[in-house]
């Protein structure tokens, strides 16, 4: 199966140039002033269109098992979403409950996601600690290509990782040479937020975000960078949603830790008043974790991603329906905590910053899919444009435009916390492993056809932090 892309500007997180691409199989064979063809290769024509890297989503939660109910969006329809807007690649979370065994855990997820539409990865999450668990992990990495470990610090008597469990499994990363990864909020303090509003009856989802103030955040965010920087590990934090967490890894970092940072494109466009709907649905609706932000805190988001500070974009896809909000209409505290996006994620970034003179084009493309390939280890197959580099590839139309809204979207969700939202330049065409999976509105890839992605540990980069753990003395602590 061959498929040439003529015409188009190829961008990727580096430069900007005209060619075209011819992919084979599954690959990327030739880039350039392609003219003369073997028989039977199927044309696109993407004059006046550019052509980025595949997007790769790292934080998605499809079908997750959740607050006492399922995520709407399974493998199938999740990564559907995906496609349309662009999107080749996700990474979700196999989520083990405390004392479920992490390969059984990873079992079950692999069945899950057989039936999606784009490729696929997992994080694992570590809910919690025995020896057995740091075997486990070691199979994980050794056998089934996962280089990344999850933390919840918050989620109190659910899959809360306590600092014992984040030493010690953040100990066994650095052995491995996996990259560590936390939720960071404080887990006890919102659990006593949480009951002490309950107490004084506020019962709505506008104590939610009450329940998870900034400093929540900023306090997990520091423990965890310190935690990791005394034993010298490098460090991801998901989902950054405030000044504060942002302060703290331009800190470390300033200081030559190695931490990572993600942003989610609602964090980055949507702020708390969505909190303050009389419509109980429509705030409900908004109920995640980290919450909403006002404004003061998106405007640090946008300074971090541009100073470099976050690297990373992602969604957190993680979608309740009305009926699935509705179990917290007495308690905000058990509304399901998760928002939709897969979708929209690129389309979002493009037009509140590209558009918005905030990133160029080819920040936009590293934001998007080059540096969450480079610190998950799947670059250069993926978040690139090169021959032998994997042909999941998005045709960009910057000239057309669309309304977001939950109508004509593909989660199986009836609101969007983009509703509304113009965006001026979509994905008209997605490609992925080499075939045509998203053209014209039309979802052409069938459930079954997305690749689970294996992600070797990148070991000369935990040689070079083991040395370097000799060498230094830790970081001395934010004030
Ligand atoms: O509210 C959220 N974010 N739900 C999904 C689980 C998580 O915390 O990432
Ligand atoms: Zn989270
Ligand atoms: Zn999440």
């Amino acid at each position: 199966m061959s498929l040439l892309i003529k015409g188009g500007t190829i961008v990727t997180h580096e430069e900007t140039f005209k060619a075209d691409i011819l992919c084979k199989d599954n690959k990327i064979v030739e880039i350039g002033d392609i003219n003369v063809l073997p028989d039977g290769v199927e044309t696109i024509d993407a004059t006046g269109k550019l052509i980025m890297p595949g997007g790769i989503d790292p934080h998605t939660h499809m079908q997750l098992p959740f607050m006492g109910t399922v995520a709407k969006d399974d493998f199938a329809s999740g990564t559907a979403a995906a496609l349309a807007g662009g999107t080749t690649t996700i990474i979700d979370f196999v989520i083990p409950s405390p004392q479920q065994s992490l390969l059984e855990a990873y079992a079950q997820w692999r069945e899950w996601a057989e039936k999606a539409h784009s490729n696929y990865s997992f994080h694992v999450a570590i809910t919690w600690w025995d020896d057995s668990v740091a075997e486990e992990m070691g199979t994980l990495v050794e056998k089934h290509g996962v280089n990344s470990f999850k933390h919840f610090m918050a989620y109190k008597n659910a899959i809360m990782a306590t600092d014992d469990i984040l030493v010690s499994s953040f100990t066994r990363c650095l052995e491995l040479g996996t990259v560590p990864t936390v939720h960071a909020e404080n887990g006890e303090l919102v659990y006593h937020l949480q009951n002490k509003l309950l107490a004084e009856g506020m019962t709505g989802p506008e104590a939610h975000p009450l329940s998870r103030p900034p400093s929540v955040e900023g306090e997990a965010a520091n423990r965890a960078i310190s935690i990791a920087n005394t034993l010298g590990a490098p460090i991801y934090l998901v989902h950054v949603s405030t000044e504060e967490a942002v302060d703290a890894i331009r800190y470390a970092k300033d200081h030559g830790q190695t931490v990572f940072g993600e942003v989610l494109a609602g964090h980055l466009t949507v702020d708390d008043s969505v909190y303050q709907n009389t419509d109980w649905a429509t705030a409900a609706a908004h109920v995640m974790s980290p919450p909403f932000r006002p404004k003061q805190h998106q405007d640090a988001l946008w300074k971090g991603v541009q100073a470099g500070t976050l690297q990373t974009t992602a969604t957190d896809h993680c979608a309740f329906c009305a009926e699935q909000k509705a179990m917290g209409k007495d308690n905000f505290a058990m509304i399901p905590n998760g928002t939709a996006g897969v979708e929209e994620r690129m389309m979002v970034l493009w037009e509140k910053g590209v558009n918005a003179g905030k990133i160029t084009m080819n920040e936009f493309v590293a934001l998007t899919s080059s540096n969450t390939a480079k610190i998950f280890n799947i670059y250069p197959n993926k978040g690139c444009i090169r021959v032998g580099a994997d042909a999941d590839l998005v045709i960009w139309n910057p000239k057309a435009s669309k309304t977001l809204s939950a109508k004509t979207h593909h989660s199986k969700i009836e609101h969007s916390i983009f509703e509304g939202m113009e965006i001026n330049g979509v994905p008209e065409t997605t490609i992925c492993n080499g075939k045509l999976a998203w053209h014209d509105n039309v979802l052409i890839a069938q459930s079954g056809d997305g690749q689970y992605v294996d992600r070797p540990v990148y070991a000369p980069f935990y040689e070079s932090l083991r040395k370097r753990k000799e060498l230094n003395k830790p970081v001395p602590v934010q004030r």
